[in-house]
């Protein structure tokens, strides 16, 4: 496959030339041969912190915040705005605590649940399965629920099923329009377990490759033919084993989605402030980042092996980066600051899934209000988007576009005698035939001149957008809600039917072709 030839390149960086000089930009318009899935611009949203209590959901009753059946009105403008996709919940290690029958009926005779993973709170279960279905259809949004496994059963899971989908006369499906909602969710995309070697059950992969069968045959009948999603729970980084084992042992009808999750993350004992950072925590936050190539590759070569009609897809239902808590904040709710060293994040990494758009056709980034890489951060009534929100808007372009092959060497970016490549590139077609590019320049502080070349268009204007700051440090809050917001791009000038284009220090751009 060719794309995976010009990735390994690109990523590896194998030439290091001087800044100075301009670096060549293939860009294949004419060999467009796979989907960039919108689902890979998927979030995730777990009952952690205050991502869905004081973040997404603020009450019925509340009076301060314009809410809709106690979703924030704010929020869900947003998040139209980006055209979120999939929204996955509710965990996450919550999810193989979570009895979904808990958060159905009325509110008021709702048990409580102790979140034992984050913080030790207690829920009072006031959003649950018609909460969030309403609200993804309020963002206009796929909902991909995440099922117990650890503990839960699978009469437990299959009710669910049940209960969001089952059209005609059923225990569960009665039960559900007695709680007030007649027609069926038609939930497609569901998780079996999370983290399975971890908080979803410590199993080994070949005893859950077994629980894992089990759950997806009651899931799906005889044929599955009403079409559900079914994803397994991946590895954890470079874990090759984990899918290697599941792609043995799961049979492929019972299959549809093989996770992997990866966060850019320093030290997990040692993960350092999201804000106050030096270069050398940028530069091993970025090594940490820059990973998900490499796992990307690795993966998918591991399914091409048992799957080699790529009947299955990588799904990367958690990625993003770990820092640090904010100063005097719960540490069980993992809320953190977004700087341009997130931007730099997201840009490669949505990079890295479009140009692996062959496998990878779902990702979600962790998580969307107040946890970890958020687009969006509440303080009360106040409601900030943060740089990575835009950086996602910017991208959406790609969504269900024609991946067009990439081709490059790379330049380094040097720190302490260490490199890491600094650029990353990927190009689409949307449906109406405009060739969209985004950029990144992950050099702290060495701009970088491109020449796009094209082998069929013949580029004669081009629009785009770009992200960047004075300092990586920079981010948005709630004095200060746009200091990190994207501007027109204007540094290109198109030259016999190239474009060239210099890209500031962490910077990420996108640019339509006219
Ligand atoms: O996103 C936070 C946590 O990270 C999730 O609950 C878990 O799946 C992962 O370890």
């Amino acid at each position: 496959m060719k794309t995976h030839t010009i990735l390994f390149t690109a990523a590896f960086g194998l030439s290091a030339l001087c800044s100075e000089a301009q670096q060549k930009v293939t860009i294949h318009d004419k060999e467009g041969e796979y989907t960039i899935s919108k689902h890979i611009y998927g979030h995730f949203a777990e009952h952690l912190g205050r991502c869905i209590y004081d973040g997404f959901y603020v009450g019925e009753e509340n009076k301060a915040i314009p809410n809709t059946a106690g979703v924030r009105n704010d929020i869900v403008e947003a998040l139209k705005a980006l055209k979120v996709p999939n929204l996955r919940w509710p965990g996450g290690c919550f999810a193989d605590t979570y009895h979904w029958k808990d958060g159905i009926g009325p509110k008021e005779d709702r048990p409580t649940i102790v979140n034992q993973w984050w913080g030790g709170v207690t829920e009072d279960n006031s959003f649950g399965t018609h909460d969030f279905l309403n609200m993804c259809e309020l963002l206009e949004t796929e909902p991909y629920l995440s099922g117990n496994v650890g503990s839960g059963t699978v009469q437990e899971l299959i009710d669910w099923v049940q209960y969001t989908n089952h059209e005609g006369r059923s225990p569960m499906a009665d039960l559900r329009k007695e709680n007030g909602r007649a027609e069926p969710w038609n939930v497609k995309y569901w998780g079996i377990g999370n983290e399975a070697w971890g908080c979803g059950g410590n199993m080994t992969a070949e005893y859950y490759s077994d629980e894992y069968r089990k759950y997806a045959t009651f899931l799906s009948g005889w044929s599955n033919d009403s079409g559900i999603f079914r994803i397994a729970s991946g590895a954890s980084s470079s874990d090759y084993e984990w899918t290697e084992v599941l792609m043995k042992n799961i049979k492929h009808s019972l299959i549809e989605g093989m996770a992997l999750h990866h966060y850019a993350v320093i030290d997990w004992n040692a993960k350092s402030s999201a804000s106050d950072f030096t270069e050398k925590h940028y530069f091993e936050s970025m090594e940490s980042a820059l990973e998900m190539e490499e796992l990307v590759t690795k993966h998918s070569a591991i399914m091409d092996k048992y799957d080699p009609d790529n009947k299955i897809a990588l799904v990367v239902d958690e990625w993003g980066g770990w820092y640090d808590v904010e100063p005097g904040t719960n540490p069980g709710f993992l809320y953190q600051q977004n700087t341009m060293r997130d931007v730099m994040i997201a840009g490669t990494t949505l990079n890295t899934f479009n140009n692996h758009a062959r496998r990878v056709k779902m990702a979600n980034l962790a998580q969307t209000v107040n946890v970890l890489q958020a687009v969006i951060l509440t303080d009360e009534e106040k409601m900030i988007l943060t740089p990575t929100y835009h950086v996602m808007k910017m991208y959406n372009v790609h969504q269900d576009a024609t991946l067009l092959p990439v081709e490059f060497d790379n330049v380094d970016y040097t720190f302490n005698g260490k490199s890491l490549p600094a650029l990353s590139v990927s190009a689409s077609r949307n449906k109406e035939g405009v060739v969209h590019v985004s950029l990144v320049n992950i050099d702290a502080s060495e701009s970088h001149k491109l020449s796009l070349q094209f082998d069929d268009v013949n580029v004669r204007g081009a629009e785009g957008t770009i992200l960047t700051s004075k300092k990586l440090q920079d981010h948005n809050t709630f004095e200060n809600p746009a200091k990190v917001a994207p501007k027109e791009f204007k540094d290109f000038s198109v030259k016999k039917g190239n474009l060239e284009v210099e890209l500031p220090p962490f910077s990420v751009v996108v640019i339509a072709l006219k």
